[in-house]
């Protein structure tokens, strides 16, 4: 059996709730006139529309996401959501250690804590990793995204986790890495954990998506500020 190609939208802290709600229907309604899309699309809404867009979205075959989960499982902990939570309100994956998050002091001892957690209460983590501009002019992005995962991953059984590789230079710059240092980068991800789906994140557009959906060794993309144009994610959802 092969795999779908996995199109997650991550709509960062850009829209209201109803907002939120009204982009999932708008998506819905574009998926299912592009005909058989034959894609697995991922809508990861922030945690106060969880739950609006988990209704639009019942009853058809696009999946919910969070962006974040705490390893918890419940108790004191001001602000927290847990992962049971979002069982509870119908997600089924989790976007763990995005760049932004890390950006705010997230390590990689909270990552691996998030990722068990996730797993543990039967989330698939979406798991970013990716290097910021100084290690890729030195060269040594590799190495980078090898730590990131060894940490995230340590001891964790990994048969359902999807990686996301986000350079972080890429990210919301308009300037996507190439086609041929992400296929290096792929095989750098499944020489490091195996056969899990790898999916490209950071400036994917309307005009790119062809070429990153069709690089070797990727199954997918990590779409943020195209996400949040129903056209031009629907265009990227079928490229
Ligand atoms: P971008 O964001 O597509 O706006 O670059 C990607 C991400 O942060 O996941």
């Amino acid at each position: 059996m092969t795999c779908p190609v996995i199109l997650v939208a991550n709509w960062k802290m850009k829209l209201g709730v109803g907002e939120s709600e009204k982009l999932a229907k708008d998506v819905v309604r574009g998926l299912k006139s592009s005909r058989d899309h034959g894609r697995a699309v991922i809508l990861c809404p922030s945690f106060p529309a969880l739950d609006r867009v988990a209704d639009v979205l019942r009853n058809t075959n696009i999946a919910i996401g969070a962006q974040d989960v705490f390893w918890q499982t419940s108790g004191a902990y001001t602000g927290e959501v847990s992962a049971r939570e979002l069982k509870e309100l119908g997600c089924r994956f989790v976007i763990i250690g995005h760049s932004e998050r890390r950006a705010l002091g997230e390590a990689d001892a909270d990552v691996h804590k998030k990722t068990r957690a996730a797993l543990t209460a039967g989330l698939t983590p979406i798991l970013c990793v990716g290097e910021p501009i100084a290690v890729r002019r030195a060269g040594r992005q590799a190495s980078y995204v090898r730590q990131q995962l060894a940490a995230a991953l340590k001891g964790l059984r990994r048969s359902r986790v999807i990686i996301a590789y986000e350079p972080i230079w890429a990210i919301g710059s308009g300037k996507a890495d190439n086609p041929e240092s992400i296929a290096r980068m792929a095989r750098v991800i499944h020489a490091t954990v195996g056969a899990m789906p790898v999916l490209y994140g950071g400036s994917v557009s309307a005009s790119n998506a062809r070429d990153f959906l069709h690089t070797p060794g990727i199954q997918g993309a990590l779409v943020g500020g195209a996400s949040l144009h129903t056209a031009e994610f629907i265009t990227i959802a079928t490229s």
